[in-house]
């Protein structure tokens, strides 16, 4: 019998490319969808999926709506990449991110203690998390936590769920604890994609610049696509246990502005960046910088594509879809 996964966040940036790893291993995957009055398919279309994954309605703020899903599909995996994910817009919304990042997690680890105790659990849990905290520069598994946005403080509820459901009922419940993963199919208002997408348009002759916040912002930036092979293979472990996942380097924000103006034959990229107060946040993470070696030593995983090739892969996507 083929494995079956429900992926929640499944039109989002990870959901595809997880959906399409799955796919390829054999599994039939669901994907969880709120209700839309014009539902958003770019990015299942773009990995060619949107006539593969079987789309479900529901929402993880509505508890009977995940009860009723997981009874009917009892899938063997699921993965909850569902979240009001965007830092910045959590403090204007911490309720609404709250409900969904916090109590959203314990309406489906209820759905499925209660309906189906033998599914596996994924949690996209985050190393906003840790925030200001580090141990020499790095975060791991033993960090502690201290988030600095009502995103970080609503997932380390998730976390912390999410592991109480496996001490308490015996249930497989693992956290991905990772590290910031982008590709061409993030969200235009994340840091990368609206540099990656403003260099496009600069090229083009479509925008003259780009208005930025904190350029000194450091992140350990990584390949979604990488990322999600993680993901799969925390689930296939022996025992559920709880990982980080990056690269182990870091960079500021205007080091990925100097490479993608770099790809497009600009070096003077001052220029063509302004700083607005707009993008700056009340309190913000300074420094993220993964060590991910018990990724690599128990799972075997390692990331692939460079924080160069990244870069490159997003300005290129992006020319592409505006010279479209
Ligand atoms: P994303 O692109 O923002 O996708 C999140 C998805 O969740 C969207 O498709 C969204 O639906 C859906 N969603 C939001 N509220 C919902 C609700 N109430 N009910 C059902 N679905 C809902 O995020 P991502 O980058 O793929 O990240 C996936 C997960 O990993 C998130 O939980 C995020 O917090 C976490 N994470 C991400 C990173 C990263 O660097 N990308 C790092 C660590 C952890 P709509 O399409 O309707 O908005
Ligand atoms: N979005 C945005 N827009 N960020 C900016 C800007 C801007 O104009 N200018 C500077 N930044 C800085 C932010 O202040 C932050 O320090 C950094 O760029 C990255 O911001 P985002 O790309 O919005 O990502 P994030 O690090 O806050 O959160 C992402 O990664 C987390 C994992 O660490 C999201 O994907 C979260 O969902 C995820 O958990």
């Amino acid at each position: 019998m083929a494995k079956t996964a429900l992926i929640t966040g499944i039109l989002g940036q990870d959901g595809p490319y997880l959906a399409k790893l799955l796919i390829e291993k054999g599994y039939k995957v669901y994907g969880l969808m709120r209700r839309y009055s014009q539902p958003h398919m770019g990015n299942l279309k773009f990995l060619g999926l949107d006539k593969t994954v079987e789309l479900v309605e529901g929402d993880l703020t509505d508890e009977s709506s995940l009860l009723n899903l997981i009874k009917i599909v009892r899938p063997s995996e699921v993965y909850n990449l569902a979240a009001q994910s965007f830092v910045g817009s959590s403090w204007d919304q911490a309720k609404l991110t709250t409900e969904i990042n916090s109590l959203g997690v314990l309406y489906l680890l209820n759905s499925i203690k209660f309906f189906s105790p033998t599914t596996k659990y994924y949690q996209a849990s985050t190393s906003e998390m840790f925030g200001l905290a580090n141990d020499g520069g790095y975060q791991d598994e033993n960090t502690n936590f201290h988030p600095r946005s009502p995103y970080g403080i609503s997932k380390v509820y998730s976390y912390w769920m999410t592991v109480n459901f496996r001490e308490s009922y015996g249930l497989f419940t693992t956290n991905g604890i990772l590290f910031n993963h982008e590709s061409p199919l993030r969200g235009i208002q994340f840091v990368t994609r609206k540099i990656t997408d403003g260099v496009a348009r600069i090229k083009l002759g479509l925008a003259e610049n780009i208005a930025l916040g904190n350029l000194d912002a450091k992140r350990d930036w990584g390949f979604a696509g990488d990322y999600v092979e993680a993901m799969y293979l925390m689930m296939q472990a022996e025992q559920p246990d709880d990982y980080v996942i990056g690269s182990g380097e870091t960079h500021a924000v205007s080091e990925f502005v100097k490479l993608a103006f770099a790809e497009i034959g600009i070096t003077d990229w001052e220029k063509y960046v302004t700083i607005d107060a707009r993008f700056k946040r009340p309190a913000e993470v300074p420094h993220l910088q993964a060590r991910a070696s018990k990724a690599e030593t128990k799972l075997g995983w390692k990331p692939k594509v460079t924080f160069q090739e990244l870069v490159k892969m997003m300005v290129e996507a992006d020319i592409k879809r505006l010279q479209k």
